[in-house]
This record gives C-alpha cells, structure tokens and sequence, in this order.
C-alpha cells in the first residue's frame, strides 16, 4: 500500500480525491491511504496563526516554517512507523520541475510521498531547505494554492497503481505513456449525426486497427504537439 501524507490548510478539498471515481475506488481497495496534516493544529498560539508578513517588506503573506516543519516530521513519523523505507517529500510550487508522465512514473517508484501544498505567497525558504526534496510544478501558471497540483499529482500517480484501473491496457496505451498522444476513440452509434465511425474500427481486424491507430497517434501528434516527437526522436 502507499502512504500519502498531504500538509493542508484545507484537508476538506481531498475529499474530492479519495471520494470519486478511479482514486476514490482504489482508496477503497487499500491500494493507498492518504492522511491530512492541517499545519494549524501546530501553532502554538490560541490563534493558530500559520502566516506572517514577508521580512523585507512586500505584499501578501507567508506561511511560517515552524507549523509547517512540526507538520512535515509528523508526516515523516506516521510513514516510519506504517513501515515505509522510500520516501521522499515534495513541495507543489510553480519554481518546481515541471511534471510530465515520466516524472510522474518516476514519483511513484516511492513507497511514501508527503506532499506540502502552500498558500498566500507561498513557504519560508527554509522549510525548503531543511525538509523538502524537491519541488514540482503542474505548469507555468499561478494558482492560489498547492492543494489541487497535489490532486493532480496523486490522480496521475494512483491510476498507474496496480489494480486501480480496471483495465490497465487502458493506462499503458494512454496519451504521453509511448512519447506520443493517443489516436481517437469511438464508441456506439455507428452513425451519429451524419458522421461515421472510421470503417477499419468495424471489421475486428486486429492488426489493421493497429496499423491505423498508430497512424493516427503519430499524425495528431506532428500537427498538435510536434515537441513530443522531438523528444521522442532524441530518447531512442
Ligand atoms: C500564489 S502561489 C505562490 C507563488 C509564489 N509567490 C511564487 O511566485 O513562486 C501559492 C501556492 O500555490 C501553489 N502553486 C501555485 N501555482 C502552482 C503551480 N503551477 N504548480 C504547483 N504549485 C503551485 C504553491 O504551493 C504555492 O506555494
């Protein structure tokens, strides 16, 4: 089983995570557990003040290391002792590295993940430092939080579990899975709308099919995302 622990100011949002579809289903099935840490229930003040201002002036807020630390080596402890050897702690943020398939594939080799999401203008610089080993970037955008780049890594990171799809065929073939973008899909009526499922799809020849699927994958990938194939080119 994996262990997911999530630092959160707001633990409510996960639960549309571990309550809906592909990632709610394999939480069911034990394939992981996912534990929030609400870095307010370490403050020490009968505030549970978590944000200060930035030293040297600024706008916005920051989020105070110690909370956050206490939090991280609560995480830290849970995962010890539920006997996870390979963990590794990751800060969402839009300074990190950007996440692709590859990166996600690689991310889930760890037995544990914790995972802190920042808010305001993000995290004290130490927090970093001491606690963290490496940040990840769901793309050149800024949000106001980490809580749904951590959805969206843990989403594309379960349905790579085994048994959390049920047809895993599905996931390997999947777009950014071979270094290309997936061909189209259909599926019933034959006809709809004046527009017909391409012929090859309805004579069951296998190896026709996939003929014409990778044609396809690999057409809608030079018009659309010619960088993959670049990249694709340079890998092999
Ligand atoms: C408003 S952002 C802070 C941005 C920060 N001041 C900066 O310029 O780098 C608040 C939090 O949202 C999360 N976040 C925002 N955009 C993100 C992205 N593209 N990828 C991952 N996390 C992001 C981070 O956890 C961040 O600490």
């Amino acid at each position: 089983m994996k262990r997911f622990d999530v630092i959160t100011l707001f633990p409510e949002m996960f639960s549309a995570l571990t309550q809906s579809g592909v990632t709610g289903r394999a939480e069911d099935r034990g394939i992981y557990d996912l534990v929030c840490w609400n870095p307010r229930e370490f403050a020490d003040d009968p505030r549970r003040t978590v944000d200060d201002r930035p030293y040297g002036g600024g706008a916005g807020m920051v989020l105070m290391p110690d909370p956050l630390v206490k939090a991280i080596d609560s995480a830290k402890k849970r995962q010890a002792g539920s006997g996870v050897r390979n963990s590794t702690t990751i800060y969402l943020s839009p300074q990190g590295r950007l996440l692709t398939q590859q990166l996600v594939e690689e991310i889930s080799t760890y037995d544990g993940l914790i995972l802190l999401s920042g808010r305001y203008e993000g995290v004290d610089e130490r927090v970093i430092e001491t606690r963290v080993n490496q940040e990840v970037s769901i793309g050149d955008y800024v949000l106001s939080g980490g809580e749904l780049p951590v959805m969206v890594l843990l989403d594309a990171i379960i349905r790579l579990l085994p048994g959390a799809v049920n047809h895993f065929d599905s996931v390997v073939d999947e777009s950014h899975s071979s270094g290309t973008l997936e061909y189209p899909q259909y599926t019933r009526p034959e006809i709809f709308e004046g527009h017909r499922v391409p012929e090859v799809l309805l004579g069951g020849h296998h190896a026709q099919i996939k003929q014409w699927r990778n044609k396809q994958a690999l057409e809608r990938t030079r018009l659309r995302r010619p960088d993959l194939l670049k990249t694709k080119n340079s890998d092999s």
